[in-house]
């Protein structure tokens, strides 16, 4: 399980009101992608759901639980840039984790755990499409390859929540479907709930189950510091997947049909040659 609670929650900063009263239930095992304004705290808030951020007011709380006060390993994150260490090798990155958490006081791995940990490494550096760059460092990766690098660092760690914040917001186009690809496959592979902050809606309706806007609903420019932004719009694209439910992607289709309004046991909302 890996739902997350936000319940009235606020962030300030100083005099300036960043979020106000947002309130959003994630379901286990959703993908949300969360849309607004440039400056509208987006970023604040996946900051909040890492715990690298306190909310000012409110609470989170993952699985029933309160968040705990830093980032922890339940939790992954992916920045649009700079998520992975320029001095370690593909390998090093990958591993990196795996290697922090082995040890209370050093971090290295040895004899078993850490052959383990290397073959774990190396099964998904293949699965995010990298087998062969395993001791290049990421200077000598493409934009591309280095985001793979960063989600297959996140993913090592198997975390219950997975934080994405403009992820592929750097990449080319051609780059980006493919990485969409790749993405909507690890997620359908895992059990992660997914938040994933975008700029692109039409990356925001391809991959998510369930599109979150933020706003400041009064923007009066001589008051932007008195309110915060808070959601506005809440799109659901599919019901969360339930365990052992059938994949929402069926192989020979990229991106589930976007079925606003429709709900999963409604004939209309199957994609086609699936039944409902
Ligand atoms: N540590 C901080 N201290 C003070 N103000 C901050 C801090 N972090 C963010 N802010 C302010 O909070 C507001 C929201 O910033 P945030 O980076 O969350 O926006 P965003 O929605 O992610 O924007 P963008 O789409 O441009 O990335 C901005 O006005 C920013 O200046
Ligand atoms: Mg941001």
């Amino acid at each position: 399980m890996s739902e997350l609670v936000i319940e009235k929650v606020w962030k300030e900063y100083g005099d300036q009101i960043v979020l106000e009263d947002v309130s959003l239930t994630v379901a286990s095992r959703a993908f949300v992608a969360l849309v607004g304004p440039s400056g509208c705290g987006k970023s604040t808030f996946l900051r909040m759901l890492l715990g690298q951020e306190r909310p000012t007011r409110g609470t989170i709380l993952l699985d029933g639980q309160a968040l705990p006060q830093e980032p922890g390993s339940d939790r992954g994150v992916v920045f649009q840039r700079y998520s992975v260490f320029p001095h370690l090798t593909v390998v090093g990155n990958v591993l990196l984790g795996r290697e922090l958490s082995g040890s209370r006081y050093k971090a290295k791995l040895f004899g078993a755990a850490r052959r383990d940990a290397v073959d774990e490494a190396r099964r998904l550096i293949g699965e995010v499409g990298l087998s062969g760059a395993e001791g290049k460092y990421p200077a000598q990766l493409s934009g591309g390859m280095q985001q793979r690098l960063a989600l297959a660092q996140a993913l090592i760690m198997k975390p219950k929540v997975l934080l994405l914040d403009e992820p592929f917001g750097a990449l080319d186009p051609g780059i980006r479907a493919e990485i969409h690809t790749l993405m909507k496959r690890l997620w359908h592979e895992t059990q992660m709930t997914v938040v994933m902050v975008t700029h692109d809606m039409r990356e925001a309706f391809t991959l998510a189950t369930r599109v979150v806007a933020f706003e400041r609903k009064r923007d009066r420019p001589e008051e932007k510091e008195r309110y915060g932004a808070t959601i506005t719009k809440d799109i659901s694209i599919w019901p969360p997947r339930l365990a052992g439910a059938p994949s929402i992607f069926s192989p020979d289709r990229d991106g589930p049909v976007i079925s606003l309004g429709l709900r999963r046991d409604d004939p209309a909302s199957s994609p086609p040659g699936e039944k409902p």
